[in-house]
């Protein structure tokens, strides 16, 4: 009886351990690449209309709430966006830099930051105090820019390919 527990243990493990390299190897990194693009440009289409929004002489502060929740959601999904192996290393043109992963802890706290921020977008945004939303909306923005300063490398020359 003993042997077959431990035969069973060896199988879970064998197997869990085979099904762990098998996803490892599915990941692309070029199509990670697109899908965290795809996604960051949700995330700056949801700035944009923040922003555009506050423009207005009568912003929709419940418009500015949903986009600010819409970040919120995002900004909570953005380490998984960054499997290891989908940086520069991978072929992706990426802006990735090497951080992201040597510092997954730091990374982590930004993501959470933008997150923190956008959540409190939106309860300010609840109370209608215009001025006050327009400050946190840059706060919004701040916190885009200090993760890009810290792991977003130089633009990515897209017309030549360097060899
Ligand atoms: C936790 C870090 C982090 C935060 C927070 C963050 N970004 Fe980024 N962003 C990145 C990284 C890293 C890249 C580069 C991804 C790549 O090239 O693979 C990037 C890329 C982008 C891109 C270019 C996408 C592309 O590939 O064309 C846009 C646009 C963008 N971010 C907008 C924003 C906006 C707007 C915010 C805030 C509302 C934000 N990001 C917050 C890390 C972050």
């Amino acid at each position: 009886m003993k042997s077959n527990a431990a035969r069973l243990a060896t199988a879970l493990v064998f197997g869990g351990s085979l099904s762990f390299s098998a996803a490892f190897a599915a990941v692309d990194p070029v199509k990670s690449y697109e899908t965290r693009h795809a996604h960051f440009h949700a995330i700056y289409g949801a700035l944009q209309s923040i922003m555009d929004g506050l423009k207005l002489e009568a912003p929709d502060t419940d418009a500015i709430a949903m986009k600010a929740q819409t970040i919120e959601g995002l900004a909570h999904q953005i380490p998984t966006w960054f499997p290891a192996g989908t940086g520069p290393e991978g072929g992706a043109k990426t802006r990735a830099k090497t951080e992201i992963w040597t510092d997954s802890v730091g990374f982590a706290a930004a993501a959470k930051n933008l997150e923190t921020q956008s959540a409190a977008l939106q309860t300010l945004a609840k109370t209608g105090d215009i001025a006050a939303v327009q400050a946190q909306a840059k706060a919004v923005g701040g916190a885009c820019g200090a993760c890009h300063t810290k792991f977003r490398g130089p633009e990515v020359d897209h017309d030549h390919d360097h060899k």
